[in-house]
């Protein structure tokens, strides 16, 4: 199952932000991540910059315009799920479960300032999703909803042609540096 991620809303005071979406996204398994409507190219560098030393591939994507790259993720084939407070709990419901029940490629929406209401329609997302039923981030929701999908195997997977590798250790600081 491939998953990409559409940050939608980014403001130029969001850079921060919104490069940790774009990091999180591929620490947890996520295979790319769309800029809607918007360029920033502090934000390609940073990606760039992290996949070339922590390896794998990651596609980054920018002034993308979010109907149409919806649409035709539908149209391939995919489905979509929006992160939303207002959502279906991940934790009380069975969301994840008809979410991975589909077996189609998964795009996932997440905001910064208000969405569009048109976000919660049938023909935008397929799964509006809240972790937890309390406001909190794009960063914080993005994790655990990956997290939740992967089922935790993305925690393991091999960054391919990395120059940086970490050595799990119980203390200090190793690393292989190639
Ligand atoms: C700072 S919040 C946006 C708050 C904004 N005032 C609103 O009403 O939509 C930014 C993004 O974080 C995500 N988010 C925040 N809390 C969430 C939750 N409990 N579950 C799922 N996603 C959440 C949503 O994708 C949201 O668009």
């Amino acid at each position: 199952m491939k998953v990409v991620v559409l940050r939608w809303g980014h403001r130029p005071r969001d850079l921060r932000v919104t490069s940790h979406v774009a990091l999180t996204a591929r620490a947890f398994g996520a295979s790319g991540l769309v800029l809607a409507d918007t360029k920033d190219k502090s934000i390609e560098s940073t990606v760039n910059k992290i996949v070339g030393r922590w390896g794998g591939s990651f596609e980054f994507e920018m002034d993308v315009p979010w109907r149409s790259y919806v649409r035709s993720w539908k149209k391939k084939g995919g489905t979509t799920v929006h992160l939303t407070v207002y959502g279906e709990n991940i934790q009380t419901s069975d969301v994840i479960h008809r979410i991975k029940k589909t077996k189609k490629d998964v795009l996932v929406l997440v905001g910064s300032q208000k969405v569009p209401s048109e976000f919660y329609d049938e023909d935008i997302s397929d799964f509006n999703v809240a972790v937890g039923n309390q406001p909190h981030s794009e960063i914080s929701s993005l994790a655990i909803f990956l997290h939740q999908l992967f089922g935790g195997e993305e925690l393991c997977r091999e960054f391919r042609n990395a120059k940086l590798r970490v050595i799990p250790s119980n203390r200090g600081k190793r690393i292989i540096s190639e």
